[in-house]
């Protein structure tokens, strides 16, 4: 291998997820310019930067929750689909876990776990609780699981939306501030989580703060600002000598308190 290899293509992984040239526009507003980000497989990548800087919208356009106006997305080799049965497998190939949960609150864990299996690859019920309770287990919350969302803290309900994704196999986990809506006592437990699920290979793309998880579990780290990314770098590099003006300024607020 040589030096000059970019730190976005691993020698002898595949890329999953791409992003070649993405623009999007809500109207005037162009808050996607020409991303290009490549994902391998098993690749951990940690996105940052300010609040407005795209971050949420980059997550949302790789499972097509919104529509881009140039470029292109690719999962796995294949762009994203439009429309129909194609565009429900995509969704389910790509695990998404949000700020606020998202948990069907009128559903038991259980069944909040079992249900996209069932309903979206045709899992029968009684593997799919199985599997449910696997990973309900995985994620430390196995005697839940005939509780409903509100019956639980907010670390809690975030482990079984990482589940629930989890239970869909998916090919790539995107989490977009998955631990900004809890307390501070709870952010570990999610992060502890969050970090066994990286060592076990899957491929995330991670939108937080934490910076003690990107360097504990980010392959990559990569801040965007203004709806481009400025510096995509291994944390070490990225937290000792950031090369972007923005970028030093941005860690300077954020590690200073
Ligand atoms: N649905 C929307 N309609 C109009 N503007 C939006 C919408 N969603 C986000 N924006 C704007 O797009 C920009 C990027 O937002 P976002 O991706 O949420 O940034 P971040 O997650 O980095 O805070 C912001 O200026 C935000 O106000
Ligand atoms: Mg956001």
């Amino acid at each position: 291998m040589t030096g000059s290899e970019s730190a976005a293509a691993p020698a002898g992984r595949k890329p999953l997820v791409q992003l070649s040239g993405v623009d999007k526009h809500y109207g005037a507003l162009h808050v996607l310019r020409a991303v290009d980000l490549t994902v391998a497989q098993g690749e951990v990548v940690v996105v940052i930067g300010p609040s407005g800087s795209g971050k949420s919208t980059l997550c949302r356009t790789i499972n097509r929750l919104e529509t881009i106006d140039g470029g292109s997305i690719t999962l796995d080799g294949r762009q994203l689909p439009s429309e129909g049965r194609d565009l429900a497998r995509l969704r389910a190939d790509v695990g998404m876990v949000f700020q606020s949960f998202n948990l069907f609150a009128h559903k038991t864990v259980l069944e909040n776990v079992t249900l996209g299996p069932v309903k979206v690859r045709g899992t029968s019920p009684a593997e799919a609780r199985k599997r449910a309770q696997e990973l309900l287990a995985r994620v430390g919350v196995a005697n839940q699981a005939d509780k409903y969302p509100a019956q639980l803290s907010g670390g809690q309900q975030q482990r079984v939306a990482i589940a629930r994704a989890l239970a869909m196999e998916p090919k790539v986990m995107l989490f977009d501030e998955p631990t900004s809506a809890l307390d501070p006592e709870m952010i570990n437990e999610v992060l502890d989580v969050m970090t066994e699920l990286a060592r076990s290979g899957m491929t995330m793309i991670v939108v937080t703060h934490e910076m003690g998880f990107a360097r504990r579990a980010a392959d990559r780290v990569v801040f965007m600002a203004d709806g481009q990314v400025l510096e995509d770098a291994e944390p070490e590099q990225f937290f000792t000598a950031p090369r972007h003006e923005r970028a030093r300024d941005f860690l300077s607020k954020i590690l200073t308190h």
